[in-house]
């Protein structure tokens, strides 16, 4: 047995020793185990140009244990969407989700019919419900906005990832989950969010199955975001979104399911609904500070908006009239920042079709990573790729979407909120909100980075949106405009 345990330390296991035919070239690191994993937590980015230099577009990295075969070339993911039977983006979720969170696993046989109710949940962020729940972020933001920033004259200074974060923390929650009968806000609410970011910040080694008990303090910090969202404490709530309640009636369904698991999964559609929402903000916000040209053209978009309608600040305006400057300099903002790749399990072992001349043979249990930061910064597909741009995505005054590699057209040339079976549900009510918030901003605010801080860059490993380690700070003060108004 001591053999054995040598061998695997070394790495030497089946799947190195007898590579099979047609498999892609296998990357393993020096230190058993780990692999390149440390490497790759790093700088991503640079680790898997630097590979993608000596091996080419696609190639498997042994990280922890596991097998990942990267593909890195753009035109080959609508190949990989194509076998979303047996290339599983669920199982992957299924597996790491329930322990991260706290709650049951949802396809076990206890819970007969759970999974098809919340993939049927997801429906509710859309459509007509979209359109209310949209109209609901908005009074909430404006809620939030008018008690805790207006109000004041002369220049008053923060951090803008502060003030990104208490806006659409507290207005998201509102949004979902309603309010207190007797309040407009919650109570308590700066501590939940310091206990969100608490348990967000190891949220990433969570997910790896890392146990919680390692993370002093971390197990009373979930306890107290899941006990925040006890069924007998929320069901006291008014104006709970629709998604949100038919999740609860569905919950009840289940009698085997705890309070404390209904909690749970309550708990962690906050964290879905929150965790790149706010980075998204922040990174969008940050961008257009640092461009004064950009923010000069996104402001004037706003407000021919509003001056052609005379309303304030309204959520079908904002939807439907903010669709050229200001969604290109978000959507530029997403590929600058986002980190997003999309992950896919190999169910048996088969051979992948990437096209007409292209294969390659997988194996059960190995993971298909698509890692779309690799085509976001190929200056082949976006020109002068680090520099934001904000009008990228419009040409002629309307949406650009043809964005070319090889002198093939793209299919997917931006996909911050996932693609094909791993779509986020959510998206259109994420874009909504980020531009609410840039609406409120640009409409009641001057705003100015302050001065001395050098030029940040978004991190370069991780899941999702990352936030630069260094606070970055701006000054805002009520447009003269507005001054006697409020
Ligand atoms: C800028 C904001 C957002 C970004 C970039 C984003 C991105 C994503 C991505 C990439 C996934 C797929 C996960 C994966 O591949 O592992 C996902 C899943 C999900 N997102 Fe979002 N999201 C955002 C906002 C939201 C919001 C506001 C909500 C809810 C109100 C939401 C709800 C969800 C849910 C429920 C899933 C899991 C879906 C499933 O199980 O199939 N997201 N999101």
């Amino acid at each position: 047995s001591c053999f054995f345990l040598l061998l695997y330390l070394l790495g030497c296991d089946c799947a190195v020793c007898c590579r099979r035919e047609n498999e892609p070239p296998l990357i393993k690191g020096w230190i058993p185990f780990l692999g390149k994993a440390l490497e790759f937590r790093k700088d991503s980015l640079k680790f898997l140009l630097e590979q993608k230099r000596k091996h080419g577009d696609i190639f498997t990295v042994r990280m922890a244990g596991k097998y990942m075969t990267f593909v890195l070339d753009p035109l080959l993911y609508p190949h990989i969407i194509k076998h979303s039977q047996q290339l599983d983006f669920r199982e992957f979720l299924q597996n790491t989700t329930p322990r991260t969170f706290g709650y049951p696993p949802v396809h076990s046989k206890m819970f007969s019919g759970l999974k098809e109710q919340i993939a049927y949940s997801f429906t509710l962020l859309q459509g007509n419900n979209l359109t209310l729940l949209t109209e609901r972020m908005l009074d909430n933001l404006m809620l939030v906005f008018r008690q805790d920033h207006l109000g004041h004259s002369g220049w008053r200074s923060g951090s803008i990832y502060q003030f990104c974060l208490s806006m659409m923390f507290e207005a998201t929650l509102l949004t979902m989950y309603g309010h207190p009968a007797a309040a407009t806000r919650h109570g308590g609410v700066s501590a939940l969010r310091d206990d969100f970011l608490k348990f967000d910040s190891k949220f990433h080694l969570l997910v790896q199955q890392v146990p919680i008990w390692l993370f002093w303090g971390m197990k009373a910090v979930r306890k107290n975001l899941i006990n925040y969202f006890m069924p007998d404490h929320i069901s006291r709530w008014t104006d709970m979104s629709e998604f949100i309640r038919m999740r609860m009636e569905m919950f009840e369904d289940h009698e085997n399911l705890r309070d404390v698991d209904k909690a749970a999964h309550h708990f962690a559609m906050l964290w879905a609904a929150l965790t790149n929402s706010v980075p998204a903000t922040f990174w969008a916000m940050y961008y257009l500070l640092s461009h004064p040209e950009a923010l000069q053209v996104v402001r004037q978009e706003i407000q021919e908006v509003f001056q052609i309608s005379d309303v304030e600040c309204d959520c079908f305006l904002i939807n439907n009239g903010l669709t050229t400057s200001s969604e290109s300099a978000i959507k530029e903002s997403f590929r600058l920042s986002s980190v997003t790749m999309s992950l896919r399990v190999v169910q048996e072992d088969f051979n992948l079709r990437l096209g007409e001349s292209r294969s390659i043979a997988v194996r059960e249990g190995d993971i298909i990573i698509m890692y779309p930061q690799i085509m976001y910064f190929d200056p082949e597909i976006y020109e002068e790729p680090k520099k934001f741009r904000f009008d990228r995505y419009v040409h002629n005054g309307a949406e650009k979407t043809d964005f070319y590699k090889d002198n093939q057209k793209l299919k997917h040339y931006l996909m911050p909120f996932g693609l094909g079976s791993s779509l986020c549900p959510g998206r259109f009510f994420a874009m909504s909100q980020i531009k609410q918030f840039l609406c409120l901003m640009l409409l009641y605010f001057d705003l100015q980075l302050e001065d001395g801080q050098s030029h940040f860059e978004p991190r370069k490993a991780g899941l999702g949106f990352k936030l630069h380690s260094a606070d970055i700070r701006f000054r805002y003060r009520l447009c003269t405009s507005r001054q006697n108004r409020h």
